[in-house]
């Protein structure tokens, strides 16, 4: 462990021993935060050794082996296992696997592990079938030399998420349930046979032929699984594609002007008679193999040569092996062909070619690809110099396909070229630079990786182009989910998103998308249709068969750039370079290789000033890099991340919330929740006021409702961090006019704060004080008034009567009693506020202005508008000069101010005032806020006294359409507003009536 891991674990161990000394209480304070650094050294040590990553296990078994101790001894019995076990390790390691575990009959192998690779699955199974065929010849060599009659094993594969490493035996650690589902598929195998599951199936589709099973029940998992067994390895010529969905044949969607491209280029081919190339570019599944087949379907096969080549993952182990699966699959040289046999098939095929040079070019050529020919006289001399014969055999292939030419043009089509080893690569170099002058078109495909190392891959000044493929855009994408879909009768907009949006416009991805929906029970294939099950479709992951290939990218990085990527995972999906710094300073290092090998992008503009934007490249990658980690990791780096932007959003004051704060405080939410709930919740209530008092009511509303649950799942229903929870989502809510919301959430605060912090505590008083706000948003203030009471005298008493909260309380008791009419002592209250604050805070302070304009709104509904003016005017004058301007508090102020100016008969200045009010709570509230009625009131009464009684109805009836809605039909505010309406209406139709008389036909105005 290291130096600061040690000294935290000694001052952990002298604490504990002062236990008795200083209590528990203490104790346990001090020890809690000293215990989340020692956790998170550790979790920072053992990340490296331990890893949650997909991965392949294969169980082997011998079948019956306490028989054989029935008739070999235990000598005998060891040598038979061990020279077992011994090849089939080998067999597991010549198809790249590690074998982790020998039990004494059996063991326990896994395969991607250390660098996962696309083939992992095949691999895996072809090594269970190959030591089953290793089985049969054990067999037979046992039952010879001990008399054995039967030697059988049995194996099983499972594909699924394991950790590796950790523990005392970091090296051959693996655990989770994949390796028992694994185990059970072996034990369930019968003599002789390899099971799969269907999640190892879904990999290897079209490779291998199988058989399906009757599901089985397997310990720990849910659902009986789906397993099949497996017959052999699909013959090459046999194979159909893996990808796609069973069963269905989805047209290709969009991609027509790439495919015209290679037409286009197949014409100029012949027409000049000259040889071009184009390499076709694109991430995993973008289409890039599908374009080549329609394009090769839409080739005249009787008029061309057509060659195809294909390099698989692990290509780059076997030289030239890219070229050597051209000449086969030109010749039909089986993979099984005996060696003998290929031989001929090579010299009978290519002889035709090189009647010139006879059988000279054809041997160098097959020695190159790897048949034997090193005894040829042709050959044996020229292998001497490497060099030389490589130049030798390199002019030989070439001369291949350029003979081949002579009686057709050629088309070669080669995929999956960034696997391709590079002495093919650097052939398919020359032979194109040889074949510049007769008609051969190479098209060859690649993911963007082929540049990383071979960034001139595309010669200059030569016929030889590139075509990008870019993901399918939205209509596009629409399109090809319809048609995976088709099958559903009416496909849920909720489940189109799903495919669309995460798989950003891959094809594969969207495929893989719909099977898994499929597998997960979402989508139900029956005989005539597809069924959704709409409940269920919310729970997305990352397909198992996408995880295989974004994995397998992963691992081809170094571990600074994967360990960078894991570090941005935790800031998220979209992450900032500075964040990220946060975690790790060297994880910004990266970025520029993460950018240029395309797994992050960087956007142009950025939401905060000072750092660069960064995103995943797609949405699915973050998640399995995130889900792949360790939960320890994870949580370290979400503490560090909200750190980071809780220093951003911490504010001193209403004033300093902008955009980048509201911001800041989601993020700081976002990671801080998952990091350590308790001392977020805390932080987060010490953060609230300023923000609220900002109006920041977008960002603050779903903060407070995700808080709540938070609370009450971490900390319990009854705890009084739930309770401070459960006020401030009320206070958000009372600001949004939901008093549905906010009374409940009230009342649960207050029978917590009552019983556990008793009735004369500030947060009990909080919460009374926004309950008060509740009853007057619904219209009764008679409710509200003893709500302000009481809270105003426990804040008088503990906070004292001079405290910003207690004259905050007393603003408000001002104006509920104004409302209740009583004048005389909503005039006392407000001077009091007024004259407090003017002496505490100086006349300059936005509190100052909010008790001006409470005592301003007195003294107009006293009927003494001329008096109100001025006040409301220099409350008005602090807030535009304090505040943004379109703060909720400057559109009280204009409001009243409005209301007085209209009682001074000033419609002309009131008018644009009322409009300004009505113009910034619309922004800020939702539509039918109490407020927006009340500003919709006021513009209306002013248009009418103006003469427009037309927009008067118009905006009477909005108004009290929301009143309606707030208070209900029969309160006493929707009744004087449909009074005003009728007035309007009224007003109206004695106007027309006069005018009819005077018969005069007036264009409105
Ligand atoms: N434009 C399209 N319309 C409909 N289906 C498509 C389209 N493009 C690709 N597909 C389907 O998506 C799947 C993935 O496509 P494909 O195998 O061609 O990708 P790729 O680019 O060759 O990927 P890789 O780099 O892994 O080889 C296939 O099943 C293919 O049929
Ligand atoms: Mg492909």
């Amino acid at each position: 462990m290291s130096e600061g891991g040690k000294q935290l674990e000694a001052a952990i161990a002298a604490l504990e021993a002062q236990r008795a000394l200083l209590g528990d209480a203490v104790v346990d304070t001090a020890l809690a935060p000293m215990r989340r650094e020692l956790a998170a050294a550790r979790a920072a040590e053992s990340t490296t050794h331990q890893e949650l990553k997909q991965v392949s296990v294969l169980f082997v078994d011998v079948v019956e082996s306490t028989a054989m101790g029935q008739r070999l001894d235990p000598e005998e019995i060891h040598a038979v296992m061990d020279g077992a076990l011994e090849r089939f390790t080998l067999i597991v390691q010549t198809h790249h696997g590690r074998v982790l575990k020998y039990t004494g009959d059996g063991m326990l192998a896994v395969f991607g592990s250390q660098v996962a690779s696309e083939d992992d699955v095949e691999s895996a199974i072809r090594a269970g079938l190959g030591i089953i065929e290793e089985a049969l010849l054990q067999a037979s060599h046992v039952r010879q030399k001990y008399d054995l009659p039967k030697f059988e094993v049995r194996a099983g594969v499972h594909t699924g998420m394991a950790l590796l490493g950790g523990g005392v035996d970091t090296e051959s650690s693996i655990r989770g349930d994949t390796v028992n589902v694994a185990a059970r598929m072996e034990q369930s195998a019968p003599p002789g046979r390899l099971r799969i599951t269907h999640d190892s199936y879904s990999h290897v589709r079209g490779l291998f032929d199988v058989v399906e099973q009757a599901p089985i029940s397997v310990k720990g998992v849910a659902q009986p699984l789906r397993t099949y067994l497996v017959e052999r390895a699909t013959p090459e010529a046999l194979r159909a594609t893996t990808r796609g969905i069973e069963g269905m044949q989805a047209r290709m969607v969009g991609r027509e002007s790439e495919l015209k491209v290679l037409q286009a280029a197949f014409g100029a081919t012949i027409a000049e008679r000259r040889g071009r190339a184009v390499t076709v570019v694109g991430e995993a599944g973008l289409g890039k193999s599908r374009l080549l087949a329609e394009f090769r379907q839409s080739l005249d096969l009787r008029s061309c040569w057509l060659l195809a080549g294909r390099a698989h993952p692990r290509s780059a182990l076997h030289s030239y092996g890219l070229l050597r699966d051209i000449v086969t699959r030109h010749l039909r040289i089986g993979e099984w062909d005996a060696a003998a046999l290929a031989e001929r098939k090579l010299v009978a095929g290519l002889g035709p070619l090189f009647v010139e040079e006879g059988e000279a070019p054809i041997h160098i050529l097959g020695q190159l690809i790897g048949l034997n020919f090193a005894t040829s006289p042709h050959v044996e001399e020229l292998l001497r110099n490497e060099r030389q014969f490589k130049a030798v055999a390199f002019d030989a292939g070439a001369l291949y396909l350029r003979r081949l030419t002579n009686s057709r043009p050629v088309v070669m089509m080669l995929d999956d070229l960034h696997w391709a080893d590079d002495g093919s690569l650097e052939f398919v170099r020359f032979a194109l630079r040889r074949n510049s002058d007769v008609p051969l078109l190479s098209v060859m495909l690649t993911r963007p990786s082929l540049f990383e190392q071979n960034a001139d891959w595309i010669e200059r000044g030569s016929l030889h182009t590139r075509l990008d493929l870019m993901p399918l855009d939205k209509v596009c994408s629409r399109e090809l989910a319809d048609t995976l879909l088709q099958r559903v009768a009416e496909v849920p907009a909720a489940l189109r998103a799903l495919i669309t949006d995460g798989a950003e416009g891959n094809p594969f991805y969207m495929e893989e998308l719909v099977k898994m929906l499929i597998d997960d029970g979402v989508i139900v294939a029956e005989a005539d249709g597809w069924r959704v099950m709409p409940d269920k479709l919310l729970v997305a992951r990352v397909p198992p068969t996408l995880t295989g290939v974004l994995q397998a990218r992963l691992d081809a990085l170094g571990s600074r750039e994967r360990n960078a990527l894991r570090q941005a995972a935790v800031v998220g999906h979209i992450f900032w370079d500075q964040a990220l710094a946060a975690i790790d300073p060297s994880a910004v290092d990266a970025l520029p290789a993460l950018l240029r090998k395309q797994f992050v992008v960087r956007h142009d503009s950025a939401t905060f000033d000072d750092t660069h934007e960064y995103a995943f490249q797609h949405h699915l990658l973050h998640q399995i890099i995130y889900d792949t980690m360790l939960k320890e990791a994870r949580r370290h780096g979400h503490e560090k991340v909200g750190a980071f932007w809780s220093a951003r959003a911490e504010v001193a004051s209403p004033q300093e919330v902008n955009a980048v704060a509201c911001r800041a405080l989601a993020e700081a939410h976002a990671h801080r929740r998952l990091a350590d709930p308790a001392a977020f919740a805390s932080w987060f209530d010490a953060q609230f006021s300023n923000y609220y008092n900002a109006y920041a009511i977008q960002t603050l509303r779903p903060l407070v409702q995700s808080t709540v649950e938070m609370c009450e799942r971490h900390l319990g229903p009854n705890h009084v961090e739930t309770a401070r929870a459960l006020t401030n989502l009320a206070r958000a809510a009372v600001q949004r006019g939901e008093t549905e919301t906010a009374e409940p959430a009230l009342q649960r605060a207050l029978a917590i704060q009552e019983q556990v912090l008793g009735a004369h505590h500030p947060d009990t008083a909080r919460t009374l004080a926004v309950l008060g706000g509740c009853f007057q948003g619904r219209g009764d203030d008679a409710a509200a008034e003893p709500c302000f009471r009481r809270a105003l005298e426990v804040r008088e008493r503990v906070l004292g009567p001079e405290h910003p909260l207690t004259l905050g309380m007393l603003v408000h008791l001002a104006h509920v009693v104004s409302e209740l009419g009583r004048m005389d002592e909503a005039e006392v209250l407000s001077r009091r506020a007024l004259c407090v604050r003017e002496r505490t805070l100086g006349p300059e302070a936005p509190e100052t202005a909010i008790a001006l304009t409470t005592l301003g709104e007195v003294l107009a509904k006293k009927g003494e508008p001329a008096a109100a003016e001025p006040l409301l005017r220099r409350a008005l004058a602090v807030q535009q000069k304090h505040l943004t301007a379109d703060n909720p508090d400057i559109g009280f102020t204009l409001w009243h101010l409005a209301e007085a100016l209209r009682n001074l008969a000033r419609l002309g200045e009131a008018e644009p005032l009322a409009r300004r009010a009505l113009e910034i709570w619309e922004r800020h509230f939702r539509p039918d806020h109490e407020w927006i009625a009340f500003a919709l009131i006021s513009v209306s009464k002013i248009r009418l006294a103006r003469g427009d009684a037309a927009e008067a109805a118009v905006l009477a009836e909005r108004a009290a359409q929301v009143l309606t809605l707030v208070f209900g039909p029969e309160h006493a505010e929707v009744g004087s507003t449909l009074k005003l309406k009728t007035s309007a209406l009224q007003t109206l139709q004695n106007r027309a009536a006069a005018e009819s008389h005077e018969g005069i036909n007036l264009a409105p105005d």
